[in-house]
């Protein structure tokens, strides 16, 4: 099977080798750091690794990390990074991976909302599943519908401006362009003033409310262990974290 396809702000070279500048805050990783050091893990699978900074923080701990996500050139960005070559990288997504034993499996970033369709979202859990060892726990974020994120993905609320040394500044900002029940669809515009090169990327995001997650989880054999706030945006997001059984029940 194909791997699943990645938005342009992850796949194009040049917007992959900027994406960590433009989004520099990562407190978001602290408390999957945390879930890493409470479970005692010693192999991590992060889906949708992206440019690789949570899985370079924990090979940087002394974890064995694999990392797979569909955007080669992010995989690029993140395999080129110091620590990069003591991690293994994947080019693919939950549905292709390579028989694993992991004890821990992460999706951050809100990464499980690029997953839209229901069977691809289906059929993402049966992977990540089939890739942990018994006992093994998935983590994972979604933002909270009724928070209406997507409400503040207009020009006026994202437009920036960012200085990255040796390349210069770029311009970026978000446009909501289409919002149809769960999915959201905007478009990232970045402009490089080097060059005036002009980018754009469109994504669609899937929005799940807590008891739909929950009863897909539970319909691919896992056990929801907890659904928590995630410390640095309160009330915007579900953290679930689910556990693959001991034995087949
Ligand atoms: C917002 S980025 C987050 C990247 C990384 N997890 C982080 O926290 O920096 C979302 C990532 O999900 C990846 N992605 C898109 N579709 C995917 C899929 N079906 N399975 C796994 N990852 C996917 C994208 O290529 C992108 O790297």
């Amino acid at each position: 099977m194909l791997p699943a396809s990645a938005a342009e702000c992850f796949r194009h070279p040049r917007l992959a080798a900027v994406y960590d500048r433009l989004y520099p805050d990562r407190r978001d990783l602290d408390p999957y750091l945390r879930t890493a050091e409470e479970t005692g893990a010693r192999h991590v699978l992060d889906i949708g690794c992206g440019t690789g900074v949570f899985a370079l923080l924990l090979g940087g701990r002394g974890i064995d990390v694999t990392g797979v996500d569909p955007a080669k050139a992010s995989l690029d960005v993140a395999r080129g990074k110091p620590g990069g070559e003591r991690a293994r990288w994947l080019h693919g997504d939950a549905t292709t991976l390579p028989p694993l034993t992991a004890d821990l499996a992460t999706m951050t970033g809100n990464a499980v909302q690029e997953i839209t369709g229901p069977e691809d979202w289906q059929r993402t859990l049966q992977g990540i599943r089939a890739a942990l060892r018994p006992g093994g726990r998935l983590v994972f974020e979604t933002r909270i519908p009724a928070r209406r994120a997507w409400e503040e993905w207009n020009r006026e609320a994202t437009y920036g401006v960012t200085e990255i040394a040796g390349v210069g500044a770029v311009e970026s900002w978000v446009d909501l362009l289409d919002v149809s029940g769960p999915l959201v669809t905007f478009r990232r515009t970045y402009v490089f003033a080097a060059d005036g090169q002009t980018l754009t990327s469109d994504s669609t995001l899937c929005f799940r409310e807590r008891q739909e997650v929950e009863a897909a989880l539970a319909a691919q054999g896992y056990v929801v262990e907890d659904v928590r706030d995630a410390p640095d945006r309160p009330g915007r997001e579900f953290v679930f974290v689910a556990r693959r059984p001991e034995s087949a029940c």
